[in-house]
């Protein structure tokens, strides 16, 4: 939580980047280190890589999404616990916007357009907000946060759904 990388606004990737050997090698690494952690996703700033890249284990399968833009398409919000990769060992309740437009690039430098809801929406909104500094402690609804030990001993407070975090 303290690595001045996870602080800063990343930078947007030149599309002709993308197909990149050394480009294609940080996919690979974010892909393996989600997998090793079982998070829902990441973003490049976490691997210490100041970038506009995010990946997100979304209901149709992992997404890597390059340089996203988000629409908020609702006001209506939904609470879950979310915990952070970069923030271990803790969980904390987030309202996030419950249905979201994702402009972006894919893994091959293509766009990408889609309406994400619920779970779906959270995850990229989460690992979103690591690309402009701001982790998802700064957005704990007061009074839920918590240690994950004691979270998995307790439960969360009735009426909020559970998940993982990236
Ligand atoms: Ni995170």
């Amino acid at each position: 939580m303290g690595h001045p990388i996870l602080r800063q606004a990343a930078a947007e990737v030149e599309p002709e980047r993308i197909r990149t050997e050394a480009f294609q090698r940080l996919l690979q690494d974010m892909r393996d280190t989600v997998e090793d952690y079982d998070g829902a996703g990441l973003a490049a700033p976490q691997v210490r890589v100041p970038l506009r890249v995010v990946l997100a284990d979304l209901e149709g399968g992992a997404r890597i999404l390059i340089n996203p833009r988000l629409t908020f398409l609702t006001r209506d919000v939904v609470r879950s616990y979310e915990g952070c990769l970069s923030v271990p060992g803790l969980r904390g309740a987030v309202d996030r916007i419950a249905r979201i437009r994702v402009e972006a690039l894919d893994e091959r430098g293509r766009p990408l357009d889609m309406e994400l809801e619920d779970f779906d929406a959270i995850v990229v909104q989460h690992e979103c907000d690591h690309l402009d500094g701001i982790l998802y402690v700064e957005r704990v609804v007061p009074g839920t946060l918590t240690f994950l030990e004691e979270y998995r001993r307790y439960g969360p407070p009735p009426g909020v759904m559970d998940d993982e975090g990236g």
